[in-house]
């Protein structure tokens, strides 16, 4: 089975450029196509935040638009820079965006793979944070399908990159998650969003990683003293392919068409 993670789009209303430089939604339509384009075909697409730039009814309405060219179905995360009812208002047909409350979190059960999708948003803030209800809701969730494998995703990391301003905002009181997290070791990776680059640990065992963005980078700036600032690094997305024995491995695919595939060995077998 092969999963896909798209995160921090940013779409902007029709005509407008994130930061006066990026077009995000010609980002995201090429990714949808790359998506699209790919053997075997994912079995669902997951967007992990930031799906909107402002949180504005006119970007959420465009989102929808070229996301509705995806061939596989899609499940929706909610990030620090989107409106709960903005997404729900503009995904009618998602009926799991209306499960429990003000929260967008819920099951997406693949056949093969249970994945949970939590809602790290806090209203009006840059930073995420699971507050005890989103946390019992896990531990619970969690507690239902103790044997099925199982991915998490989520729009804030709980772990430090090295970038410090986004360091500053990523989910707050990780120690109170990732003790819930243990109590179920099914849950084989948590993959993440929000720091526009791809990223990966270990915490507690568990496997975790931070998508690309399909459109615009933050640098790859370590220095403590750097400045906020976002690169137009080559757009890249995140592919889970999940081995028939349980394993999630993950890939980076950049997203456009390169030069080959060209093949090893001539027609007669021989390697060229
Ligand atoms: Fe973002
Ligand atoms: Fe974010």
């Amino acid at each position: 089975m092969l999963i896909a993670q798209l995160t921090d789009t940013h779409i902007k209303p029709a005509g407008e450029a994130a930061y006066g430089k990026v077009d995000t939604a010609a980002f995201l339509r090429r990714a949808v196509a790359h998506l699209n384009d790919l053997r075997p075909a994912v079995a669902a697409v997951f967007v992990t935040g930031d799906l909107a730039d402002r949180g504005l009814d006119p970007e959420y309405a465009l989102l929808a638009e070229i996301l509705s060219d995806l061939a596989a179905p899609v499940y929706l995360a909610a990030g620090n820079h989107d409106r709960r009812a903005g997404i729900r208002a503009a995904f009618p047909g998602h009926d799991y965006l209306t499960g429990d409350g003000d929260f967008i979190h819920y099951v997406a059960d693949l056949g093969g793979l249970r994945a949970v999708v939590m809602d790290s948003s806090v209203s009006g803030k840059p930073y995420g944070q699971f507050c005890a209800a989103r946390l019992d809701w896990l531990d619970r969730t969690l507690a239902q399908a103790p044997d099925q494998l199982t991915m998490v995703f989520q729009h804030h990391p709980p772990f430090e990159t090295g970038i410090r301003h986004m360091d500053g905002q990523n989910l707050q009181e990780p120690e109170a998650y990732l003790a819930v997290l243990v109590r179920h070791p099914q849950v084989a990776h948590v993959a993440c969003g929000h720091v526009h680059r791809a990223s990966e640990t270990t915490l507690q065992g568990i496997a975790m990683s931070i998508a690309p963005s399909p459109a615009h980078a933050v640098t790859l700036d370590l220095d403590p003293n750097g400045p906020p600032s976002f690169t137009m690094e080559p757009p890249l997305l995140r592919l889970f392919h999940v081995a028939p024995g349980g394993a999630v491995v993950s890939h980076l695919s950049p997203i456009g068409r390169f030069d080959g595939p060209h093949p090893f060995f001539a027609e007669d077998g021989k390697m060229l």
